[in-house]
C-alpha cells in the first residue's frame, strides 16, 4: 500500500531576495515515520529547507510537500503538525520568562485566545522537562540558565507540545557535552515510545550517527541521501566537506571527522 511520505521534494530551487540560490535541484522523499538528520557544511541550506517545509520560505522552483501537504500553499496545515526549534542565534536569550512558561508556551499556543494553561497542559510540560532533567527549574528565569540548559528547555517545549513532526535546527549546537547527551537521549526515548517523525538539522552527525534511521546530506543540493553508513562515504564526505575529511572507526561504530565536526567540537 502507497503511503504519503514524510517529505518529497522535487525540483525545489529557493533563493534569497538579496542572494544566490541557496537550494536548486533539491529532489528527495523520505517514507513516515522515521528519525532523519539533515547534515551538510555551514551554508549549505539546512536552515533554507527546514523553513521551505515550514512555507517560511517559497520555492523559486519546484515543490516540497509535508505529509502530502503543499508548503507553498497549505503552510496552515503543515505549521499545525509540526513543532519546530529555530536554530539558537534566532531566539533571544533575553525574554524575561520562567522555564515553566516557556515550555508551556508551546501548548497555549495552539490553543483558542484566553490561553490558561489546564492541569494537563502542566503535568505534560513536567514531563517533559523531566525528560531533559530540568524539572527542578520549573520556576527558574529562563535567562539565568547555561547555553545547554537553555536548549534542553527548548527542547522540552518541543516534547511538551502536540503534533506529529518535531523539526530541530542544531538543538545541540552551543550545549556543553553532557546536555548534547541529554538532549540525544530524550529524542532517542520519546522517539521510541510515540509515533512521532523527527528531522533533527546537525552539522555534526557523529552524536547521532547510531540512532538516526535516514540522512539527508545537502550542500545546495541533494549530496547523498540514505541510510547513515551509505553516506558515511569518504569519497562523498571529501567531496562536500574538503580533502581533509575523514572517517575513522571507534568500538564498531565509524566517526566522520571534518573541518565543522571533530570529536571535541563545541561551538564555544
Ligand atoms: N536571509 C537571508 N538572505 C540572504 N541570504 C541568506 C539568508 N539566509 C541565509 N542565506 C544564505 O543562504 C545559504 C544557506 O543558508 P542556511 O540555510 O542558513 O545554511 P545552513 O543552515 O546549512 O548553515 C547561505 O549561503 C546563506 O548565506
Ligand atoms: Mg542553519
Amino acid at each position: 500500500m502507497a503511503t504519503t511520505p514524510l517529505i518529497e521534494a522535487e525540483n525545489l530551487a529557493v533563493k534569497y531576495p538579496e542572494g544566490d540560490l541557496a537550494l536548486f535541484d533539491v529532489t528527495f522523499s523520505i517514507d513516515s515515520t522515521t528519525f532523519m538528520a539533515i547534515i551538510g557544511p555551514n551554508g549549505s541550506g539546512k536552515t533554507t529547507l527546514l523553513k521551505a517545509m515550514l512555507g517560511l520560505l517559497k520555492p523559486t522552483d519546484g515543490f516540497i510537500r509535508v505529509l502530502g501537504f503543499d508548503a507553498k500553499r497549505e503552510y496552515k496545515m503543515i505549521r499545525k503538525m509540526v513543532r519546530y526549534v529555530p536554530q539558537r542565534d534566532q531566539i533571544k536569550a533575553t525574554v524575561p520568562m520562567k522555564v515553566k512558561d516557556i515550555v508551556l508556551m508551546g501548548r497555549l499556543l495552539k490553543k483558542p485566545p484566553l490561553r490558561v494553561a489546564s492541569g494537563k497542559d502542566v503535568q505534560i510540560a513536567k514531563d517533559a522537562l523531566r525528560r531533559v532533567d530540568l524539572e527542578n527549574l520549573w520556576n527558574h528565569p529562563f535567562p539565568e540558565l547555561s547555553g545547554g540548559q537553555r536548549q534542553r528547555v527548548l527542547v522540552a517545549r518541543a516534547l511538551a507540545t502536540e503534533g506529529q513532526i518535531m523539526m530541530l535546527d542544531e538543538p545541540l549546537s552551543g550545549a556543553d557535552h553532557d546536555s548534547q547527551v541529554l538532549i540525544v537521549e530524550a529524542l532517542q526515548e520519546y522517539y521510541n515510545e510515540n509515533q512521532v517523525n523527527i528531522i533533527m538539522v546537525t552539522h555534526d552527525l557523529n552524536p547521532i550517527h547510531t540512532l538516526v534511521k535516514d540522512v539527508l546530506m545537502l550542500n545546495r543540493t541533494v549530496m547523498g541521501i540514505g541510510h547513515p553508513c551509505a553516506v558515511m562515504d569518504l569519497e562523498l564526505l571529501r567531496q562536500v566537506y574538503g580533502p581533509s575529511a575523514k572517517i575513522v572507526e571507534l568500538a564498531g561504530h565509524k566517526y566522520c571527522i571534518t573541518g565543522d565536526s571533530g570529536f571535541d567540537h563545541h561551538d564555544h
